[in-house]
């Protein structure tokens, strides 16, 4: 009879340590950062409390606060001064992301991990991820333009790029440009499984990406399914993704594990803007424990299968697998 053994192994912290079955570590982390225009900037964000805007001069404040937390691997949004139909401040080779990763770079050389965001809704005048054809998305006429952002984001300096905009094919179009482009070892996370989600809310406010009309429901994905996301997956697997991601986290456990058991590429998942200002403000009006709640919930993408976590509490995160709360 081992009608004990359960409270054997929860005994004391020793052995809950040895039988953890969740492990993770500082370095799977990734922290989003938004580079806006302008000069010696540092802005609070409104819809997302403890994270700010940077200008590109001083976007090494956050890598430095990153890097002490332990945190060495970043992803670039840029908000631009100018937005038009067709985006162009993304493939600007003197646009923001652009100016951005050339600052790191500049300041700390390869000891850190530059990824960027491939899209166009920050930099569109009418907020879609995509050239316009009438109200809709042209998904074929848009992929010329991701391919130019990617190879502009690698020239500039980027370690890898990481396609949000959702256009069907674009991770083997982008691959292609990459390679012509002489990048040929420069790797691709693709947003393969990401879904037309509330929860992107504070994202959009803090990027100024709204859609002006309409919503992303023709290319982002109807939250209820999940065949949908395995044939995501394996599109882009097809196309050359290097690392796969779904998003949001949260509330799509179920769909990191089923993509977990389709592919054998490394998973990330994207804990969004709704998920950190959740915890965020309802830690701060003291209806729960901030931290406790926000390492409950990151243990929750990684124990779903998720070897990758995208989160705005990247710094926190840290910390806490460091002293061994959680990892
Ligand atoms: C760009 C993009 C979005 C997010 C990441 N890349 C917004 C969207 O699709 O509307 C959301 C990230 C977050 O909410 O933290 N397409």
């Amino acid at each position: 009879m081992n009608i004990h053994r359960g409270r054997r192994l929860r005994g004391d912290a020793f052995v809950r340590s040895l039988a953890r079955e969740t492990r993770m570590s500082p370095d799977t982390l990734i922290w989003p950062l938004f580079v806006a225009d302008g000069e010696n900037l540092v802005e609070p964000i409104p819809s997302l409390d403890g994270q700010f805007h940077y200008s590109p001069d001083r976007l090494g404040e956050a890598v430095d606060a990153g890097l002490a937390a332990g945190v060495d691997k970043f992803l670039l949004f840029g908000l631009p001064a100018h937005k038009d139909e067709v985006g162009s401040g993304a493939y600007d080779d003197e646009g923001v992301v652009q100016r951005g990763i050339r600052a790191v770079r500049e300041k700390y050389g390869r000891s850190v991990y530059i990824v960027t965001d491939i899209c166009m809704c920050e930099y569109t005048s009418h907020g879609h991820c995509g050239i316009l054809c009438g109200q809709d998305v042209d998904n074929d006429a848009t992929l010329p333009y991701l391919d130019r952002i990617a190879v502009s984001h690698a020239r500039a300096g980027a370690d890898m790029v990481a396609p949000s905009d959702m256009m069907d094919g674009r991770v083997a179009s982008i691959r292609r440009a990459l390679d012509d482009a002489g990048f040929l070892k420069l790797p691709i996370m693709s947003y393969a499984v990401k879904y037309a989600s509330a929860f992107y809310g504070p994202f959009r406010d803090a990027a100024g990406s709204a859609p002006a009309f309409g919503d992303r429901k023709s290319y982002q994905m109807d939250f209820h399914n999940v065949r949908e996301a395995l044939n995501e997956a394996a599109a882009d697997e097809d196309e050359g993704a290097d690392i796969l991601m779904v998003k949001p986290a949260l509330a799509y456990g179920d769909v990191i594990r089923a993509v977990r058991e389709e592919t054998d590429l490394p998973l990330a998942a994207y804990s969004v803007s709704g998920e950190y200002a959740m915890i965020r403000t309802a830690g701060r009006a003291g209806l729960i424990d901030e931290h406790r709640v926000m390492c409950e919930s990151a243990v929750a993408a990684y124990r779903a299968g998720a070897d990758i976590l995208i989160t705005y509490y990247a710094k926190e995160l840290a910390a806490a697998m460091k002293n061994g709360e959680i990892g």
